[in-house]
């Protein structure tokens, strides 16, 4: 980490926007006195670009801290915000989606044609029983439907669930019944890295295989979208195909008001323990921050921009930057089926070329992979049309970010790094695009109407050119609203460390530079950052040592050149399990187990077996020195260790 530290200090390369591009942008610098001068005001005023059934007269009740709730009394329905209110503005045949399936199929959705179908979905939720407060858990590749689901949803007041499509039946089956979905929405397959990947499948098991657990299955329909074609199994009565369902449903359907703070949709994230959290946001504030930080940090002009979030909708980033903030705002999408690099390396640069992004939010692991592949790809490509390039997840190291603006953005486009998280919905800190000068590597500055500081442990703030913890200070808009069903770990995990100052934790290091820039250092706890994907240690530890041969397994986030963090496993095999197996491909075993149990993308990078953990003399796994070992660097102090020989062992066994 010190290292890093030192390199982001000597970075001193600033970037102004150009003159044209400050004329013409949506985020303005008066935002920020305007918002200094009267916060709740000036929320109130980008609320109301909403269309509201009913106005809100109350803003801001933070009366019962950390429980906020926003625009309280004021109603609203979220699809129609994102659908009906432009077909009736007549931008009707103005395009939503343009939709690229990873095998090149194609579809123009219209902003019409979207309503349409939402409509038509929405009375097929109905004709099931779900309404206002159901849930529905949505496990979908990036379909055009995917986006109708979580509307039609929406529109009816119920509260999506949408697991992420790389997501095993373990880990679908854990979110079904922590949520207790009545309907799961789902599709035969989609297209991953050439070919079909099948989804439909793991439904099955997550909704057959009770094993005696003695929960009630709260599943009734399972809705199924044909997409891959692929061979599935059907049982009667309880799956309906989408494509029979929705065109034969009635395309008149009235927008019904709902309060503000109805729930919307829960997203489930790992925490620092082995359960996932279930992250609750509501309506009308949730909307309100998403339309708004779509429109100023992305600059959307929706008559005249082709916009492309590059997030999958089972992350926080695909909800709030493709479903809702652009939808909300109007503007015209590309929603992209496949991994970046099917059929060929050049493929996400083809889509940009085809379609004439303009601006473009991405990831860093991605524009690392790219870096690695070389220039020679995307040069090939019309990337010209691009104006704006945005990046989310994970700190951008200095050496992307000035890649991605000169090689992808012709040395012009601004470049806006976004921090946020799942918790805080939407974007708490980036630059302005016409108004910041943007420095690589540092996130910059809280938006207008957010507050954030770095303090250290007892709360004080650490002043310029100082490092410590990020807090939110005032509550904002699109603020989790609680964990589901567990509302002593929303106050403990986030409210508790900071209490008498009523601060939000995030659990991100941070240091402000002399100008008080914020620049991102990554967690401070238990949760690893993989490819921009947060995996909880212990989450995939309590994987490990389901497996038959593990007695002990302890698991760290180690530095990787492209996914920025990678999963390194330490695991104790068991001596009975020694006796009757060979430890022959133990760990590739094991590495293909937590893929089964978890989902791919938290399979460790190296599992390495060990015969002990460092441990302190309270028999606490002192996980920092099993970095140093992961990372190939000496092992640091080790004298709080109970038995200070351990380490050389290890290390020993490790290479
Ligand atoms: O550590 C921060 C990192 O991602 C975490 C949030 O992860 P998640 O809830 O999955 O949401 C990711 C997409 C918003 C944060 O606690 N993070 C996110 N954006 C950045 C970042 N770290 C540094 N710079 C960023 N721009």
């Amino acid at each position: 980490m010190s290292s890093q530290i030192d390199h982001l200090l000597t970075e001193t390369r600033r970037f102004a926007p150009s003159a044209e591009f400050a004329a013409h942008a949506v985020g303005t610098a008066e935002l920020y006195a305007r918002a200094a001068e009267d916060r709740e005001g000036f929320w109130a005023e980008q609320a109301r670009a909403l269309h509201w059934h009913t106005p809100f007269t109350r803003v801001l009740d933070w009366s019962n801290p950390p429980f906020a709730t926003w625009f309280d009394d004021g109603e609203l329905n979220v699809a129609y915000n994102c659908l009906d209110r432009h077909v009736e503005a007549g931008n009707g045949e103005r395009v939503a989606l343009l939709w690229e399936g990873e095998n090149g199929d194609e579809r123009r959705v219209t902003y019409a044609e979207l309503t349409d179908e939402v409509k038509r979905v929405a009375n097929v939720l109905t004709r099931l029983g779900i309404g206002a407060g159901d849930r529905v858990a949505i496990y979908l590749p990036m379909i055009p439907e995917a986006v109708a689901a979580m509307l039609a949803v929406a529109r009816v007041g119920a509260i999506h669930s949408v697991v992420f499509g790389g997501f095993s039946a373990d880990s679908l089956r854990a979110r079904i019944d922590d949520a207790g979905a009545r309907l799961v929405i789902t599709a035969d397959g989609g297209y991953r890295k050439g070919k079909v990947s099948a989804l439909k499948p793991a439904v099955d098991q997550a909704l057959a295989d009770r094993g005696g657990s003695g929960v009630q299955e709260s599943v009734e329909h399972v809705l199924v979208v044909k997409r891959g074609g692929n061979e599935i199994e059907w049982t009667e009565g309880r799956d309906l195909w989408w494509h029979e369902e929705v065109p034969a449903a009635s395309a008149d359907h009235e927008a019904q008001a709902f309060p503000a703070e109805n729930p919307l949709f829960i997203l489930y994230t790992s925490g620092t323990t082995g359960k996932p959290k279930g992250i609750l946001h509501t309506s009308g504030g949730y909307l309100t921050q998403a339309a708004f930080t779509n429109r100023v940090v992305h600059d959307i002009h929706p008559e005249t921009d082709v916009y492309w979030c590059t997030a999958d909708i089972g992350w926080i980033t695909g909800h709030t930057y493709v479903t809702y903030g652009p939808l909300a705002n109007g503007a015209t999408q590309v929603l992209y089926e496949g991994t970046p690099d099917t059929p060929h390396p050049g493929r996400w640069w083809e889509v940009i070329e085809k379609y004439g992004v303009t601006v473009f939010y991405t990831a860093p692991t991605a524009i690392r992979s790219f870096m690695k592949i070389g220039r020679a790809v995307p040069q090939t490509f019309d990337l010209s049309s691009l104006r704006l390039l945005g990046s989310v997840g994970e700190p951008i190291n200095p050496e992307a970010w000035v890649w991605y603006r000169e090689i992808i953005g012709a040395g012009a486009a601004p470049i806006v790094d976004t921090w946020w998280q799942t918790e805080t919905g939407a974007i708490m800190i980036s630059a302005l695009p016409g108004v910041t000068e943007t420095k690589p590597g540092s996130a910059q500055v809280p938006l207008p109407g957010i507050s954030v500081d770095v303090v250290d442990d007892a709360g004080e703030p650490v002043g310029n050119g100082n490092g410590g913890l990020l807090v939110v200070t005032e509550p904002w808009p699109s603020m989790l609203r609680g964990i589901w069903g567990d509302p002593e770990r929303f106050v403990e995990t986030y409210w508790e460390k900071f209490a008498d100052k009523g601060y939000y934790f995030a659990g991100d290091g941070a240091r402000l530079d002399e100008d008080g820039d914020v620049w991102l250092l990554g967690r401070v706890d238990d949760v690893m950052n993989v490819s921009g994907h947060r995996l909880s240690t212990a989450e995939i530890e309590s994987a490990l040592v389901a497996h038959e041969a593990t007695a002990e397994a302890a698991v760290v986030g180690a530095s990787d050149e492209t996914t920025g963090q990678a999963v390194a496993a330490f695991v104790i095999i068991k001596q009975s399990y020694l006796t009757a197996h060979s430890p022959e491909g133990l760990a590739q075993q094991l590495r293909q187990w937590v893929g089964e149990q978890i989902g791919p993308i938290a399979r460790p990078r190296d599992v390495y077996i060990v015969e002990e953990l460092p441990k302190t003399r309270s028999g606490k796994i002192m996980r920092r020195l099993l970095r140093d070992v992961a990372e190939g660097r000496e092992v640091g102090d080790t004298t709080t260790l109970a038995d200070t020989a351990v380490m050389s062992v290890i290390s020993a066994q490790v290479r």
